[in-house]
């Protein structure tokens, strides 16, 4: 196998949770450290790809040789990869994307009332991988899907419902993996086939599924 497999390929990903404001110091996020969107990051360089990286607030360093992106909400993050994705080969979502944001953002800060209640209406983000796998000319796209419950069965839906070439999925409801650890088990699943990626480190990980798409991107380009 070449030792670059990648090289000449330009390849954008997603990483880290988005914050979607109520006003102007709250916001709701999720538990994404960004940790495998990075790992992915680095193990594409290394494998000789051109790498852009979008990621939402992380408290992580850029990895070498790759050109990074910070983005704070959903449609912050959708408006980037929609920018640059036209020139890309290969699109991989490993960001927790929020898929509701509150409906109206508060100018002032809310102020605690009488009620014991406060309800918060919220309308649907763009769905950024389902977008990007829609487009003319589409690049290869590489889907995530975190699942607490029936991983298979959500993930394949995931896969044809979203036109995803690709989708890696973990269950997050497993102690020590997934969300804000440094270990994870992805099952990759494609159309024609599946794979078993088992617990490691995220930079092991990473690199076991990035040679796994380089060689599915390869088999069709
Ligand atoms: O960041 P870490 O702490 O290292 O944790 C890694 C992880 C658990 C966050 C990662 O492995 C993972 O599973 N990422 C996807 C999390 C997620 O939001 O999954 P989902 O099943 O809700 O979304 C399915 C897919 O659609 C994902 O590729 C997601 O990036 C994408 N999506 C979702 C909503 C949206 N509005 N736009 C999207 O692109």
């Amino acid at each position: 196998p070449k030792m670059q497999p990648l090289a000449g390929i330009k390849l954008m990903l997603t990483a880290g949770p988005t914050r979607e404001p109520l006003d102007p110091v709250r916001f709701l996020s999720n538990h994404s450290s960004g940790k495998m969107g990075f790992a992915l990051a680095a193990a594409a360089a290394a494998l000789g790809a051109e790498v852009t990286l979008v990621s939402g607030p992380v408290a992580l360093a850029t990895p070498a040789g790759v050109t990074r992106i910070d983005v704070e909400s959903a449609r912050q993050m959708h408006q980037a990869v929609m920018r640059h994705i036209g020139s890309q080969h290969i699109f991989v979502a490993c960001a927790a994307v929020a898929d509701y944001a509150p409906r109206t953002v508060a100018e002032q800060k809310i102020k605690k009332t009488d009620s014991d209640t406060l309800v918060i209406e919220l309308t649907k983000n763009p769905d950024i991988v389902a977008e990007v796998a829609a487009l003319p000319g589409k690049p290869f796209t590489v889907g995530f899907a975190a699942e607490t419950r029936d991983v298979e069965k959500y993930a394949r839906d995931k896969l044809s419902r979203k036109g995803l070439d690709m989708i890696a999925a973990n269950d997050v409801s497993l102690a020590g993996q997934g969300f804000n650890s440094d270990d994870n088990a992805l099952t990759v699943f494609w159309p024609a086939g599946r794979a078993e990626l088992p617990l490691a480190g995220k930079t092991e990980l990473a690199r076991h599924l990035m040679t796994l798409i380089a060689e599915k991107y390869n088999e069709t380009h």
